[in-house]
Parts: C-alpha cells; structure tokens; sequence
C-alpha cells in the first residue's frame, strides 16, 4: 500500500479510493458502469502539497470530489486528521467538512452574484463561530488583505471583480476557518498566464501561514512544478506514477510521466533526449481496455500488457503502475 511519507501525523490518507458511476444508456440497452476512479491511494501530511496531475477526463474531479465529502467513494477509505470518514456521525462529519475547504476552476460559480464579497467571507464565521459582527468583520479584513485585496472590496459584488481576483477571494473564503487540508480543482486553468504565476504564489503564502495540507489538481506538469512536493500521474481513473516531486521530473519512470512531460516543453530538460511519443485518443470509458489501462498509447506495449494489469509498486523511491518501469524509456 502506498505511503509516500510516515502514516502518522498525515491530514489526510486515501486507501484505495473508487469511484464508479452507474450510467443508463438509454431505452432497453443495458446499464453501463464508468470507473472514474480506480484504487488511489496516498498520504499528505500538514504544510505539504501533492499535485494530482493527468488529462482530462482521467478522474482528477471525481478524487476532488470523495475527498471534500461531496460524494461517497464506491469503496476504499479516507482518514481526515486520522478520523475515518465512513465511520464518523452527523457531528463529526460537519466537523470533517470544516477541516477540508475546496477551491474550483470558475470561482464565480461558487460565489452568490447578490450577495457583497465581506458579507460571504463572514458567513463561515456566521455558522461557525460565536464571534460578534465587528470581530468577524476584523477577521474578514484581516484575511483580504492577506490575499491581496483591497478593505474597499469588502462592499463590492462578485461581477466587480478579474477571473484572478475572484479566486483571491475564494482562496480567503477556503482559509477564512483554517481548514486543515485545502483540495484545488485546476485553481489557475481558467486565468490568464500572467495571473497564474501570482494566484499561484498565493497559495504558497498561504500554506505558509496556515501549514495547511494541500491536494493541488491539475492537467499541466508545468503548472504544479513549484507548489508539489508529491506529484501523483492518474490515467484514465488510476494511478500510474506517484513520488516526490523532483525525481518525477527528472527521472520519470512510467512511459506515461515520460509522456506527458515529453508533452510540456516548458520543462522538458532536454528536447533531444525525448524518445516516448504517445498517440491517439483516450479509450472509451464504456469501453475500458484490458491489461495496463495505458497500453493503447503506450509506445512500449507488449502482449502482457495487453493481458495483464500491472501492479502499483515500489521502485526507486516511488510508486509505479508498468511492467517494465526502470527498463524503458527516456533517461536524463
Ligand atoms: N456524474 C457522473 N456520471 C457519469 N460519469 C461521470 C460523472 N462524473 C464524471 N464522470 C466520468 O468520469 C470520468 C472522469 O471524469 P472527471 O473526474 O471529471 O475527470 P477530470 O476532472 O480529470 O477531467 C470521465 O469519463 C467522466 O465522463
Ligand atoms: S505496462 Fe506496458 S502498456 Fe502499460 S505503461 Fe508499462 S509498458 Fe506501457
Ligand atoms: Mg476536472
């Protein structure tokens, strides 16, 4: 089982975690069954950030969401500052709920169009705490001006604000409890690239500050480079590749790491030394392949691939799902 740091003391751990919805396909067909989530598991401890990095489509929201309790796992367990999730009542699940505060892509879709940007920074200290109006209103400027606004904007209404300020303002609304672990849905895709590199050095401060645990998703390498310390590769619903941050960098061991990172040029160390080209579509979650999920795209499949799944395992420091990891591939 992977463990990519001590089990104790860590904010949040995933056993096995799956996800699979049942989908109805129309009038007299059978139902099908799509396995978003495969088996993910890890460990995050306090003031750390695991990147969840892979394309789109390969589960990254559905993890999202069985870790903010939005949705129930079909199987596997999650321990929240060492509570099990499935096991906790009504109490301890609110509880669970305040330790883990999510940020989305379009914060404008979680923010109320009516209402001013202090008053739904309050409201979780409204629910939450027994602070007066003034100390509440303290704390909310306090936290503004911690993420880089204004105490003017306190009056203003979501429309009045950038795409990058908006998620300033929903980074303040995540802290405004001090929640132990923050999960980041692809917090920077939908800014502009100039605004990216500040909202992302934000959080950095922020985790800084508050020694959250962060679980940061997103489907460019690049992006996740300087906040990860722990990146985890999914495809297609399960995990290929997981391990610190610097060894999956520069010395990817899964032809799909090698891949994708072949695919970023941003970081590529070396164009010249890319051997690993990948092609085609991603399969058909209806149609999931046989054998190693990557096999269709993998430039180094053989008939065991295609036969048998491989197992997530140990190898030099990391966590990797390929029959022939270490053997094949590009070498820095
Ligand atoms: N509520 C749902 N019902 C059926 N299928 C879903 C549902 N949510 C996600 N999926 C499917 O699960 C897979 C993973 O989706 P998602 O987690 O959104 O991926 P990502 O965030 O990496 O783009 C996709 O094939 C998607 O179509
Ligand atoms: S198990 Fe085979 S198909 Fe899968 S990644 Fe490894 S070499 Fe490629
Ligand atoms: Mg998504």
């Amino acid at each position: 089982m992977p463990t990519t740091e001590q089990a104790t003391g860590s904010v949040l751990s995933a056993r096995e975690l799956t996800r699979h919805y049942d989908i109805s396909r129309g009038l007299f067909k059978p139902h099908a069954t799509v396995r978003a989530l495969n088996g993910v598991s890890f460990e995050l401890g306090s003031g750390e950030t695991l990147a969840v990095v892979g394309e789109s489509g390969c589960g990254k929201s559905t993890l999202a969401r069985a870790l903010t309790l939005i949705e129930e796992p079909s199987s596997g367990s999650l321990q929240i500052a060492g509570q099990e999730v499935s096991g906790a009542n009504k109490a301890q699940r609110k509880q669970l709920r305040r330790d883990v505060q999510m940020v989305f892509q379009n914060p404008y879709a979680s923010l109320n169009p009516r209402q001013k940007i202090g008053d739904q920074l309050a409201e979780p200290l409204v629910i939450n705490t027994k602070l007066s109006r003034s100390e509440r209103r303290d704390r909310v400027q306090t936290m503004m001006e911690q993420v880089g606004l204004r105490p003017e904007h306190y009056q203003r209404y979501p429309h009045m604000f950038s795409g990058g300020q908006r998620q300033r303002i929903a980074l303040a609304r995540a802290m405004m409890l001090n929640p132990k672990v923050l999960i980041a849905d692809e917090p920077t895709s939908a800014l502009d690239v100039s605004i990216q590199a500040q909202v992302l050095n934000l959080f950095m401060d922020l985790q800084e500050q508050f020694n959250a645990g962060y679980v940061f998703i997103s489907h460019d390498l690049a992006v996740v480079r300087h906040v990860a310390n722990q990146v985890l590769v999914m495809y297609f619903g399960s995990p290929m590749e997981m391990g610190p941050a610097e060894q999956i960098y520069t010395h990817p061991l899964h032809p799909y790491t090698q891949v994708l990172l072949a695919a970023t040029p941003s970081i590529r160390p070396d164009p010249s030394k890319v051997r690993v080209r990948v092609s085609g579509e991603l399969p058909n979650p209806l149609d999931p392949p046989g054998g190693c999920v990557f096999h269709t795209r993998c430039p180094h499949a053989t008939e065991r691939c295609r036969a048998e799944v491989p197992v997530f395992r140990p190898l030099d420091g990391r966590w990797v799902a390929c029959h022939y990891a270490g053997e094949v591939g590009e070498r820095p």
